[in-house]
């Protein structure tokens, strides 16, 4: 059931915007199917229902009524006059303000209660910077790159020719991505030297190209001129990347590689974990990005480890885009987990592989690129 939004006083706000925003609101929660009414009024008109309802006579910014009826969310009542005065004091539009309020609002009727005590309060804060995050997203979506190191894992399970990763690489493009990531790894246990070339030449949107920073792949690097490359720590006997670069501690020998691929052209990102003083150092290399390492979020055990996990990536990410690096984001990420961290708008691109070539072996490959791309775009 959309909202519906009722206008009881003169609004300077865009009552369209407010109603996407609630409609917005409900289908973020799963409750399409309910109804929600959404008051605009003046000081005067919330001071009335303030007094009426809950004996208190003066004008607040917002009021939530729960329903007390299956089928109807509730109502929220909102004085466009006092968000106007709070826009002001917080320099901010009186429209976000307005919106701002209809998500506090909202989360009160959500169960959600900051009157409760200091716990309470936080949880509740939490939520709707979460929404308001979510529903003021950037105006440029996220960019979404498959690796495709995965569908060249089974072709070298048989040595053979199929499946071949440089036809996924374009259905890959054709379901929309925005660009494909392989991993040339030393001991070339997947992507091999001619895919890495074929894909050089037939990828049209953009090809990563992930590296460790070796005399071998510097020089493959040069040579074929990926669009840009990511330095990642590599261990013979890793299944996959564990953890990431350590810039700190190669920061001599990482911005010598960064300056070659300059030279040569190449812009460069650099996969670290989310912690400040390896952000500083890549700052430092002369890199252009960073990819933040998911693992740590994505393999969390308990939903207390991801939240912290969570915070963590979006201070961190935070501070990466304050100091003037571009934000990539990549690692165990997969259809639960990826929503959430697409709404930190300092993200600008994830970098996902596994979870998508997986997901293809039973609904194709087309069907579980959108799938993600659904998840990334919002
Ligand atoms: N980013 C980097 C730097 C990686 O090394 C990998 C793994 O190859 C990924 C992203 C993708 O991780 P996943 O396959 O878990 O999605």
């Amino acid at each position: 059931m959309p909202a519906t939004v009722l206008v009881k006083s003169q609004s300077p706000v865009s009552i369209p915007r407010i109603k996407r925003s609630a409609d917005w609101l409900l289908r973020s929660q799963l409750l399409s199917h309910e109804e929600l009414t959404v008051v605009l009024t003046d000081n005067a008109g919330i001071k009335e229902i303030n007094e009426r309802w809950f004996k208190r006579p003066w004008a607040t910014n917002v009021i939530s009524f729960p329903a007390q009826e299956p089928g109807i969310f509730g109502d929220i009542v909102i004085s466009v006059e006092r968000a106007r005065e709070e826009a002001q004091e917080g320099l901010t539009t009186v429209q976000n303000r307005t919106i701002e309020l209809l998500i506090h609002g909202f989360v009160h009727l959500l169960g959600y209660d900051h009157e409760i005590g200091p716990n309470e309060e936080k949880r509740m804060a939490k939520k709707e910077f979460e929404l308001k995050r979510n529903l003021f997203r950037r105006s440029v979506m996220a960019d979404l790159c498959i690796n495709v190191d995965h569908v060249a894992t089974i072709r070298q399970a048989r040595g053979g020719v199929e499946p071949d990763p440089v036809v996924a690489a374009g259905m890959v493009e054709l379901a929309g991505a925005d660009g494909i990531v392989v991993h040339l790894r030393e001991d070339r246990r997947h992507i091999q030297d001619r895919d890495v070339r074929l894909l050089r030449q037939i990828v049209q949107t953009r090809l990563t190209l992930e590296m460790a920073a070796t005399e071998e792949m510097l020089g493959i690097a040069e040579d074929i001129k990926p669009d840009i490359v990511t330095l990642v720590p590599e261990k013979r006997q890793e299944i996959t990347t564990e953890g990431g670069l350590d810039v700190l501690g190669l920061e001599k020998s990482i911005t010598d590689a960064v300056k070659r691929l300059h030279d040569a052209g190449i812009p460069v990102s650099i996969f670290i974990d989310p912690e400040r003083d390896q952000i500083e150092a890549a700052r430092r290399t002369g890199a252009e990005c960073i990819e933040i390492h998911t693992g740590r979020y994505a393999d969390a055990e308990s939903e207390e480890a991801q939240e912290k996990e969570f915070d963590t990536i979006v201070e961190m990410a935070g501070f990466a885009a304050d100091i003037g690096l571009r934000v990539h984001a990549g690692h165990g990420l997969n259809y639960q987990n990826t929503g959430r961290l697409a709404a930190v708008s300092e993200i600008v691109e994830f970098s996902i592989g596994h979870s998508v070539i997986s997901r293809s072996v039973f609904v194709g490959i087309e069907r579980a690129v959108k799938d993600m791309l659904a998840l990334v775009k919002g």
